[in-house]
């Protein structure tokens, strides 16, 4: 963490008290791109709160990440319109495109792999984020161009 980091962190906490705690985090991630144990261990100081409460919040929660991230971060949409066309078939390919499962990062740390509920994009379905870019009407075939854009 750097001192700008923490400065704001501090500001933040010291205006807002507890209430901070999810934003602190959210700033933190902004930042880090996940939650390490240092950035834990500094929030938990900051508010005076114990290091396994901001655990619990930063587990319920699955905006958070308690481990670094890839370069590009892939994300599967699970809701049920991708369900319905396929989206487990194309999680299943890219899976064994990367050789990673959901949750990991490729050891080349260039992809990480989530699957998440509706991405709001459900009239192209089965649909793909990749970082902030939306892929829709993917079909098995399209996997390994789309990832090629990215390696
Ligand atoms: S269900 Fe996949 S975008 Fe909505």
């Amino acid at each position: 963490m750097n001192e700008l980091l923490k400065k704001e962190l501090i500001q933040l906490c010291k205006k807002e008290g507890k209430s901070s705690l999810i934003p602190a985090l959210q700033m933190v991630q902004r930042d880090l791109g996940y939650l390490s144990k240092e950035s834990i261990q500094f929030v938990a100081e900051t508010l005076n709160m114990p290091v396994s409460e901001i655990y619990g919040v930063a587990t319920f929660y699955n905006q958070f990440r308690l481990n670094p991230v890839g370069k590009h971060v892939i994300k599967v949409c699970r809701g049920t319109a991708c369900h319905v066309k396929g989206s487990g078939q194309l999680l299943s390919l890219i899976e064994n495109e990367l050789g990673l499962k959901v949750g990991e990062t490729t050891r080349d740390k260039i992809f990480s792999l989530e699957a998440v509920a509706c991405l709001g994009a459900c009239s192209i379905a089965p649909v793909i984020m990749i970082d902030d870019k939306f892929f829709g009407h993917l079909a098995a075939e399209d996997i390994p161009k789309v990832l090629n854009q990215y390696r």
